[in-house]
């Protein structure tokens, strides 16, 4: 991966920092420049908010400088809650802009209203960073459906508990503040009413131990409506959507919306709810990236359906034996290794994470 400019670092810096909060709108740093010195830096604000390189613009002097952007700068189009960028860096003066990466849902224009504003333009400096650190808003424009990051504790011998011997939670504090940092930045997360019942999970997002301010949109699968309305899923701390299939009794449906839960009738499948119908639905609600933090059914399924796109295994170091439950249940898949993988100490445990290559951006060229 070639290695972005210093100045186009600083922006992608700034983008990170604003990760997750701006969906359904990309997170985006801007850095502007003269002779050497940086201006200013933006980021995206949350959505309806100004976006990075308005940030970056407001209140300087912004003539003859260079503007660095991880995203192509937007173009006017119907419906548009903010300024178009590009018209904001021609207004201010600006002589040259630095693109980590076209938009697709800009398509080139940016480029094409900057350049035949006499704004010189160039493309392609940290593209590879930028595209990474985009991959769920990518993912969700080219094809419409969220990101899917697939995320679970599992012990040496491939065990995600032992309920019978006790053993419910198997990763230290280190990878639980990174499973909430995940959350935190996340659209949703999701899981099988198994772990409903079995664990009685809150679903929330507590990085350092505090609520997070946005959460994640809770998924719930419950073909046959299990989950009780009183599970602490339901407690206050963001919304809820429970897929369900059309067996599940009408009375426990109307008990789950009285809860505050959405409830979304979807196709029976083998397995329970139709996984491909769910993903569109979740896509069309501008969910851009969900983690499966489901127990060995649900995970089985979404492998089996290549609904995954990125894989967060969270070893521990421990043995749980004969009485311990595998990893996976149910549906058989093809064996697959992972690509472009990290390994994280977060010790006693260690973090695997990497992607399946079911889906990769297919970026948009640039141009000259
Ligand atoms: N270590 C970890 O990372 C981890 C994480 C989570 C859970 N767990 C453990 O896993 C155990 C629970 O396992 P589980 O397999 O029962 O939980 P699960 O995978 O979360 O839930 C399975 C249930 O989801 C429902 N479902 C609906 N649509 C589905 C679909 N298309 N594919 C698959 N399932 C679908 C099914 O019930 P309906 O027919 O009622 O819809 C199914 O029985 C617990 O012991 C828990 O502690 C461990």
């Amino acid at each position: 991966m070639e290695s972005p400019s210093p100045f186009m670092q600083r922006a992608l810096e700034a983008a990170a920092s604003a990760r997750g909060r701006t969906s359904p709108n990309p997170w985006v740093g801007a850095v502007l420049v003269r002779h050497g010195e940086i201006l200013a830096v933006g980021a995206t604000a949350p959505y309806g908010g100004p976006h990075a390189e308005a940030q970056a613009l407001a209140g300087v002097d912004a003539r003859d400088a260079t503007l660095y952007c991880t995203l192509e700068p937007c173009v006017p189009f119907e419906g548009k809650r903010t300024p178009p960028c590009s018209d904001a860096i021609i207004q201010a003066g600006v002589a040259r802009v630095v693109i980590a990466l076209l938009d697709p849902h800009v398509g080139g224009l940016g480029v094409q209203r900057l350049r035949a504003a006499g704004v010189q333009v160039a493309v392609g400096d940290g593209a590879a960073r930028a595209a990474e650190l985009l991959r769920p808003y990518l993912r969700w424009r080219q094809t419409g459906l969220p990101y899917t990051i697939a995320k679970f504790a599992v012990s040496l011998d491939g065990r995600v508990g032992a309920p019978a011997a006790g053993i419910t939670w198997l990763t230290g504090e280190a990878a639980r503040e990174r499973v909430h940092a995940d959350r935190a930045w996340v659209d949703a997360i999701l899981v099988g009413s198994g772990t409903v019942l079995a664990d009685d999970p809150a679903l929330t997002a507590r990085p350092g131990g505090a609520p997070a301010e946005r959460q994640p949109v809770r998924v719930i699968l419950d073909a046959r409506g299990r989950v009780p309305p009183d599970a602490r899923v339901f407690a206050p701390g963001g919304r809820v959507i429970v897929a369900t299939a059309p067996g599940s009794l009408r009375e426990w449906r109307e008990r789950i919306t009285a809860a505050g839960a959405t409830v979304l009738e979807l196709e029976p499948a083998p397995g329970g709810v139709n996984l491909e119908q769910l993903r569109l639905a979740l896509g069309q609600r501008n969910i851009q990236s969900v983690i499966i933090e489901g127990g060995p059914t649900v995970l089985a399924s979404c492998f089996a359906s290549g609904l995954i796109d990125e894989v967060h295994a969270y070893v521990s170091p421990r043995i749980l034996g004969p009485a311990g439950i595998a990893l996976l249940a149910g549906e058989p898949f093809e064996p697959f290794a992972l690509r472009n993988v990290a390994v994280e100490p977060l010790p006693p445990d260690v973090l695997i994470r990497g992607y399946t290559g079911d889906w990769e951006p297919s970026l948009p060229q640039p141009q000259e």
